[in-house]
């Protein structure tokens, strides 16, 4: 049996469809292993300005299908001075928390992994959008913020289709393409443009285009995520160079919000049950993750060290799937 009695439960960085339902996981499998569970609000601000009160199985009522994070979160540079760790490390002693499970991205690991120094045992489940966590294949919101674009997608594709258009979207992933790759090969992109590969417009964008309609395509649908940006100056250029009427699209933060799909509900809860069943086996310093799509974890460390790498097998698919 573990010595961890009282656990804590933040959520940090950018929202995620799915995080109420990690949330509530989390707050119901500690209670059902007879642990007190704290709600820590706005990340890591919360902690470290004491903004935490116990949670009951209530607490938790009708939110799995609610988008956002009844926690909310933060960006807290306060906490990324070695003084506000250590303030919130004491706020966390002063509250009787002996561990905390982070909802959040890499950023918000790097954080956890400063509050085990100060003696705070954390665990870690992946919750952006992006899906860009080295150590998961899976991220939550991921599912939900890929279906949001691809019903985009489909009624912007109706209207490029009835007027004979370009339509350049811009999707989120201001460092990361999984959201812009994976909705190309769904919606069925001419051109994807990521942070990850090198932008050339020439050869990236009008050639696909000018290739298609040689190839008897009438319009065009163009992927561009948020890293490459330049969505607008992109649909300017491709009208000019290519004479095909182009609009733009900036989708925004209506990828971030939204009830949670099936997936990212069933798989928040599953790694929600999973933080608190390592902590009640008294195992801290762990991030939940999917590998091999099966349920893991890996020491914080060696988490935060891994890589993740953009598949070119998809990048060479699209392209022949639009041709
Ligand atoms: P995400 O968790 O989605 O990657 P951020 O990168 O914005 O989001 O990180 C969320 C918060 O985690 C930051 O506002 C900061 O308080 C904390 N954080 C981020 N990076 C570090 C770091 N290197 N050291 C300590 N805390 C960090
Ligand atoms: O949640 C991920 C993400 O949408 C990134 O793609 C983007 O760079 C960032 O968050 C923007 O977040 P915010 O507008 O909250 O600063």
């Amino acid at each position: 049996m573990s010595d961890i009695k009282t656990i804590g439960v933040l959520t940090s960085g950018g929202d995620a469809p799915g995080m109420n339902a990690a949330i509530r996981a989390v707050v119901r499998t500690g209670i059902y292993y007879g642990m007190k569970v704290m709600g820590i609000r706005k990340g890591y601000n919360g902690l470290i300005h004491g903004d935490i009160t116990e949670m009951t199985a209530r607490s938790v009522s009708d939110i799995i299908h609610r988008g956002g994070t009844i926690l909310q979160t933060a960006r807290s540079p306060e906490f990324l001075t070695a003084e506000g760790q250590k303030k919130a490390a004491d706020m966390a002693k002063v509250f009787g928390i002996d561990a905390i499970v982070v909802i959040g991205g890499d950023g918000s690991y790097r954080g956890a992994r400063d509050l085990t120094k100060q003696g705070i045992g954390v665990v870690g489940l992946p919750g952006t959008i992006d899906n860009d966590i080295a150590c998961t294949e899976y991220t939550i919101g991921y599912d939900t913020a890929l279906n949001t674009v691809q019903d985009a997608i489909d009624k912007i594709r109706d209207t490029a289709y009835s007027h004979e258009r370009c339509s350049v979207l811009e999707v989120m992933g201001r460092h990361a393409g999984y959201i812009a790759l994976n909705v190309g090969i769904a919606g069925g992109a001419e051109a994807v443009v990521l942070p990850e590969m090198e932008f050339d417009l020439n050869k990236n964008i009008i050639k696909p285009i000018i290739e298609g309609r040689n190839r008897g395509k009438k319009h065009y649908v163009v992927i561009v995520a948020e890293g490459v940006g330049g969505a607008i100056e992109i649909a300017k250029e491709i009208e000019e160079r290519t004479g095909v009427e182009a609009r733009a699209t900036i989708l925004g933060h209506i990828q971030r919000g939204g009830s949670p799909t099936v997936y990212d509900r069933v798989m928040a809860s599953l790694m929600g049950a999973k933080a608190v069943e390592l902590l009640k086996d008294g195992l801290v310093n762990r991030i939940v993750a999917l590998k091999d799509n099966k349920l893991t974890d890996f020491e914080i460390n060696e988490a935060l060290e891994m890589k993740k790498s953009i598949d070119q097998g998809i990048i060479e698919l699209g392209k022949i799937l639009s041709l």
